[in-house]
């Protein structure tokens, strides 16, 4: 059986610089994880993956383990990141789709009218039970170092959805948010439920932190935003602060959402990811409009910055450090993830160079 979420056995780690920086405390060094970090930049993951479809391989216990810890052990980065999909949830419950190499989430019988709504079905968690098996895996042999788990939002689920496959310009998940509200709603209400359970799962089996990954919400205007998918963002977030008596820190991410932070921020987050277009003082600075506390906020090296010559990479990374000061808390990351052509050696390069200039600079402030 497993225990709650909020049970008391839920392990501490109280000097894990990535929960001390989430829950705006001083770390002893700048956390630094890759979004993506776990994937194509390496050799031992192409290997692992070699014959084993991607869903396949997200529902496979050990591979998940494996594939997870392997930026862990090669980085030396300040938190792993589940081996899964946004989509996987959809695929367990039964939705058909496929990973396409190249392409991306495909779905067989888009969902374009109230009967597809009502005929979606609702995730079980028994469905998902291979998830959690690699959880308690992970928790199990990753010591020291905090697990992050993810679950994809209601707008970017419900876009591959519509469209049936990735998309551009969003217009047929668009023209049914603006023509058909009730079915949009209840499309949006039932992916709330679904992540919100595939989320349990997660911290049932003992994820130190979650993200919720909205990668395609700034395609919306932030009226749009407000009106069709806040609402059900706003009831994952707060129904895993309520889920964990809000000890589990929530990253909330999006690319190209600068028009959108504050009403993001508004959902419930505790860390709020950016990508590169927004400097992160810029983002702080648009969080506290009347002052108060300072948000902490996750980012934002452009992943595309990774291919330049080292010093480019290392004159970014001061910056991003730098802009980071002002922010309540800061986790080092990409501004969105890992490109596949990525030379792992400069991702382990800027996780030592954060881990030092951070120590640096305490000690000198000590
Ligand atoms: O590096 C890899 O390619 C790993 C394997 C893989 C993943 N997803 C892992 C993943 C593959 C082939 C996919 C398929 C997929 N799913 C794609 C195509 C990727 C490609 O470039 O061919 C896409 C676009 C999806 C949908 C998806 N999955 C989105 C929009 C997100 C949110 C993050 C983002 O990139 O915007 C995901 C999450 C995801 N897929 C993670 C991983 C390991 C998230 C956790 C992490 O950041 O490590």
């Amino acid at each position: 059986m497993s225990l709650p979420a909020n049970a008391s056995n839920r392990r501490r780690l109280d000097d894990a610089p990535l929960l001390v920086a989430a829950r705006g405390g001083t770390p002893a060094q700048t956390p630094v994880w890759f979004m993506r970090q776990a994937g194509r930049s390496l050799p031992e993951y192409r290997r692992a993956r070699e014959g084993v479809p991607m869903l396949r391989a997200c529902l496979t216990p050990e591979l998940v383990c494996e594939i997870t810890l392997q930026p862990v052990r090669r980085h030396g980065v300040d938190a792993a990141i589940l081996f899964s999909d946004i989509v996987l949830p959809l695929y367990a419950s039964g939705v058909e789709l496929d990973i396409v190499a190249g392409t991306g989430p495909v779905v067989n019988h888009p969902v374009r009218g109230a009967a597809d709504v009502a005929a979606l079905p609702g995730l079980r968690a028994e469905q998902v039970h291979g998830v959690g098996e690699a959880v308690r895996l992970l928790v199990h042999e990753l010591g020291e170092t905090p697990l992050i788990g993810f679950a994809g939002a209601p707008f970017t689920l419900a876009s591959y959805l519509v469209e049936g496959g990735p998309s551009r310009n969003h217009e047929r998940t668009k023209a049914l948010m603006r023509s058909e509200p009730e079915t949009w709603h209840a499309l949006l209400g039932k992916l709330a439920e679904n992540t919100l359970e595939f989320l349990r799962v997660q911290l049932d089996a003992g994820v130190d932190a979650v993200q919720l990954f909205d990668s395609w919400a700034g395609a919306l205007s932030p009226h749009d935003y407000a009106t069709y998918v806040r609402p059900h963002t706003d009831r994952i977030l707060r129904g895993v602060a309520e889920y964990t008596d809000d000890r589990v820190p929530r990253i909330h991410f999006g690319v190209g959402t600068g028009e959108l932070l504050g009403s993001m921020w508004e959902c419930g987050a505790s860390v709020l990811g950016v990508d590169w277009r927004v400097p992160l003082d810029r983002a702080v600075r648009r969080l506290t409009p009347m002052g108060g506390e300072p948000p902490v906020v996750q980012g934002n090296l452009d992943p595309a910055v990774l291919f330049a010559d080292w010093e480019s990479v290392r004159s970014e990374v001061d910056r991003i450090l730098a802009e980071g000061r002002s922010a309540g808390g800061h986790v080092f990351n990409l501004g969105h993830g890992v490109l596949p052509d990525t030379d792992p050696d400069v991702l382990t390069g800027i996780v030592e160079y954060v881990h030092s200039v951070s120590r640096t600079a305490r000690l000198d402030h000590a």
